[in-house]
């Protein structure tokens, strides 16, 4: 069955590993604003050009671009297996907009999956993060380093990059915006029933595992992390 889930938590939480995971097991079709966001800029579009320095602020681009991002890609991204909303919505404003959006299409979420961290240890995660930069393979100076030092595990290419908003001065304003601004839309999602906890503080495999229950059980699974 096609499920829809907003996988939600502060910067670091673990969405974007989650998230390709599931893409790569359950052939779900991962939508993440975040990674539109930077193709954009990358590719020095409009929107791009618009975006780049709100993100190297570490504050929050406008919901009309991400909303309309989301609402293009939707419609592509219609699959029997699935869509993980990874980083979207982050207000409530994009919350209702992804109502909408899901609603004209025929569509409506199944789980809301709450990333449950310690923003303290989120700054340790960010700042150690780096991606290959060919095929965009993601490791961790301490917690995942290539098995085969210095050659990415997937694709054996030795570059290497980091995001330009990954300092910890920009990762404490990105948390700030969190709290601010996405934190709030918890609420809404637990009005309508849609909130699933899990530990994220967990291991990378065993917040899987949690992630899975929810998935095939829906929320009668326990969603502990154990
Ligand atoms: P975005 O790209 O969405 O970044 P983010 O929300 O800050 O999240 P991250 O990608 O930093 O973290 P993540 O939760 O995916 O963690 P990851 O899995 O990589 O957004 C960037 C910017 O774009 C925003 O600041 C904003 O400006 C803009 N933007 C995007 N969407 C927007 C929207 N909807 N509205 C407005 N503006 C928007 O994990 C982090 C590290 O930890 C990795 O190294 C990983 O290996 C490691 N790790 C993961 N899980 C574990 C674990 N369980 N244990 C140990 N290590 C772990």
């Amino acid at each position: 069955m096609a499920m829809n889930i907003i996988l939600l938590g502060p910067p670091g939480a673990g969405k974007g590993t989650q998230a390709a995971r599931l893409v790569d097991e359950r052939h779900m079709v991962q939508l993440s604003t975040g990674d539109m966001l930077r193709a954009a800029v990358r590719a020095g579009t409009p929107i791009g050009l618009q975006a780049k320095a709100v993100m190297e602020a570490g504050e929050l681009v406008s919901d009309a671009i991400v909303s309309a991002l989301i609402g293009e890609r939707l419609d592509a991204a219609e699959s029997t297996t699935g869509a993980i909303f990874d980083g979207y919505p982050r207000t409530l404003a994009q919350a209702e907009a992804l109502d909408f959006l899901l609603g004209e299409r025929g569509r409506q979420l199944d789980h809301v999956i709450e990333l449950a961290v310690d923003e303290e240890a989120l700054v340790d995660r960010i700042t150690g993060r780096f991606t290959c930069a060919i095929c965009g393979e993601g490791y961790h100076d301490r917690y995942k380093q290539p098995v085969s030092a210095g050659a990415c595990d997937v694709c054996g290419s030795r570059e290497f990059k980091r995001r330009a908003d990954d300092t910890e001065e920009t990762v404490r304003t990105r948390m700030a915006e969190y709290r601010a601004k996405t934190a709030p839309i918890l609420p809404y999602y637990e009005a309508l029933g849609l909130v699933r906890r899990v530990d994220g503080m967990a291991a990378i495999e065993k917040v899987g595992a949690a992630i899975d229950r929810i998935l095939d059980h829906g929320s009668l699974a326990s969603t502990g992390a154990d």
